[in-house]
């Protein structure tokens, strides 16, 4: 396990919203290299980037031409490198986005796979014999090549998934894992995953990391075969890069060798109950646990969370997110009160946090037309707003030129509105993330337990030796402490007397 892990803090940077130096209306390297000292003051000292590598943008990057250039929209290669470098000196570091499970169907291997003469990339995608021929079970594309076949889609139409074989083979044009092309593809990931390694990249967020082999089986033994494979390598030849599975299973991925996953949104999970939950009410609003009113149960998350936590917690990291790229932003459900108490929540729990950008000042969902195969995720990605200034300080460009508009709102959170605000947002994360590197029992590692769950009741849990209590609830609350204590640090009111402790509406506290 790399050691920074331990008490890394993540922030996540959608790149072509984050900052843009060149007037373009679309954010840069340069424009990251530019505001690394606010995240490093913000308290976050890793990146995960977005996809930032060559592609005809038909899923945000999503669907990569060339793993090893970036876009040029972005910058060079050697801007990314400065940007590598510029994370270094600040004890940063800096993982970038693998999607090691399809291409762009404008990559050059699988232009080389459509052809109909056999050549090397033949097999680096998986095809059916015959243009007629269906790819049974999978969701496929004929008719769009000179090869007489179909092809396996891994997403969206423009998203050809690669070949790491078939785990259970039901049909002639399927190649088992250990077929030399399927291990050529495998071996081909690696090679994408040394280049930026050697160039100073710290590790990658991967992308459908549970996607890779086909007619895998429930345990997803092909698919965690290939991991186990490249966290040797790693292990190996870079022993302090780190992988984030985007997974949402530990007991899978971390087993297979991923030192962290993520805790995402699904369906009503656990996870979802703590940040949104509007899947399990008819009425679709918003019920999170931190709502005031909702009279929140933290067991539907600790029912998900905890087996998943307790079984893998000696293999790696289950992370806990504020939102990503791929969700709806917390604002949208949750008031600035509100947001402060989940944010206590995620940013004191084990493993490593991921912030997404702007959801440190509480940036706001916005109503958006799908821009670049974002959807209904479009309104999670706008431009960052730095400051009350034109396009709110994120380019100097023209506002039809920007990526996306930025939220029209005379009340839009800023950066500068908020960072003399002892009581804004903004502050409160920071705080936050400070007690978190002050205290070792608030970092990845430290166990956590739970001592109070009742429903109505202050949620009381323990990291290490500290003890944390949250209030969600609109009035004051007591609860009993396991031994007397002192409070080091609250939002709201806490006191603590001897064994019992007092939280006024929606507040939170850490005791010694
Ligand atoms: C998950 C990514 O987070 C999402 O943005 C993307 O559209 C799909 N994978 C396909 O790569």
């Amino acid at each position: 396990m790399p050691k920074w892990l331990k008490d890394a803090v993540f922030y996540e940077i959608y790149p072509q919203s984050f900052y843009d130096t060149n007037g373009d209306g679309i954010g840069d390297f340069n424009g990251i290299i530019e505001k690394l000292d606010y995240i490093r003051g913000l308290g976050c000292n890793a990146l995960w980037i977005n996809p930032c590598f060559d592609s005809p943008f038909k899923d945000a990057g999503y669907d990569v031409r060339d793993y090893k250039k970036v876009a040029p929209r972005y910058g060079t290669n050697e801007d990314l490198v400065r940007l590598f470098d510029e994370a270094h000196k600040r004890q940063m570091h800096v993982l970038l986005d693998l999607v090691p499970g399809h291409t762009s169907e404008e990559h050059e291997w699988f232009r080389m796979s459509q052809k109909a003469e056999k050549n090397e990339y033949s097999n680096r995608y998986p095809w059916t014999n015959f243009c007629f021929e269906p790819a049974k079970g999978f969701p496929y594309v004929g008719g769009e090549s000179e090869r007489s076949g179909v092809y396996v889609l891994n997403f969206f139409k423009c998203q050809p998934a690669l070949n790491y074989g078939f785990y259970r083979i039901d049909q002639p044009w399927q190649l088992p894992v250990d077929h030399p092309d399927c291990i050529a593809t495998r071996e081909a990931m690696k090679d994408v995953m040394r280049f930026w390694l050697d160039l100073g990249c710290d590790g990658y967020r991967v992308d459908m990391a549970a996607s890779l082999v086909k007619n895998d089986d429930e345990k997803k033994s092909g698919t965690c075969a290939i991991w186990r494979n490249v966290r040797e390598m790693l292990d190996r030849e870079y022993p302090e890069a780190a992988i984030v599975a985007e997974w949402s299973e530990p007991q899978q991925s971390l087993k297979a060798g991923f030192h962290m996953d993520f805790f995402l949104n699904g369906g009503g999970n656990g996870y979802s109950t703590l940040m949104r939950d509007y899947e399990n009410h008819p009425d679709g609003a918003d019920h999170s646990y931190f709502k005031k009113d909702a009279g929140g149960d933290i067991n539907a998350f600790l029912k998900d969370y905890l087996p998943r936590y307790l079984d893998t917690k000696e293999d790696g990291y289950f992370c806990l997110l504020t939102c990503n790229h791929d969700t709806r932003r917390p604002r949208l459900g949750l008031d600035i009160p509100e947001l402060k108490l989940a944010y206590a929540f995620l940013f004191t729990m084990p493993g490593a946090p991921f912030l997404y950008y702007g959801d440190e000042i509480g940036m706001r969902y916005l109503d958006l037309p799908t821009k670049e195969g974002g959807y209904f995720r479009t309104g999670s990605r706008t431009p960052m707003q730095w400051n009350e200034g034109k396009n709110l300080g994120f380019s100097e460009g023209s506002a039809d030129d920007l990526y996306l508009p930025v939220d029209p709102a005379p009340d839009a959170p800023t950066v500068s509105a908020q960072e003399n605000d002892p009581d804004s947002l903004l502050s409160t994360v920071k705080a936050l993330l400070a007690l978190r590197h002050r205290e070792e029992d608030l970092q990845a590692d430290a166990d956590f337990a739970q001592i109070q769950t009742k429903a109505g009741q202050p949620f009381v849990y323990h990291r290490g030796s500290l003890v944390l209590a949250i209030n969600p609830s609109g009035s004051e609350q007591t609860c009993s402490l396991p031994a007397p204590g002192e409070v080091i640090f609250s939002i709201g009111s806490a006191k603590a007397d001897k064994n019992s402790l007092t939280l006024g509406a929606q507040s939170f506290a850490v005791i010694r």
